[in-house]
């Protein structure tokens, strides 16, 4: 699937940063992303995870 910048959801994506930023520094954890159907949850989720994967460490 394509992927697409993202728009808004700016709190959402300072969140998802600040616990990957936790994550690196030894503290891991789970986090919950729910909403409803087409919100937009797996687009906020890809775009966290390729940041992560593209930061390193
Ligand atoms: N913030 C956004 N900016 C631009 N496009 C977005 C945004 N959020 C979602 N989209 C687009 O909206 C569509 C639905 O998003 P997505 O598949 O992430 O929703 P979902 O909540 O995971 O849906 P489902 O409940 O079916 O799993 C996708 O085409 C996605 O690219
Ligand atoms: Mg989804």
């Amino acid at each position: 699937m394509q992927r697409r910048a993202l728009l808004g959801r700016e709190t959402e994506r300072r969140a998802l940063a600040a616990l990957v930023e936790q994550a690196a520094s030894g503290s891991g954890g789970a986090v919950v992303v729910r909403g409803a159907p087409g919100i937009g949850k797996s687009a906020l989720v890809a775009e966290a995870a390729a940041r992560a994967a593209s930061r390193g460490t």
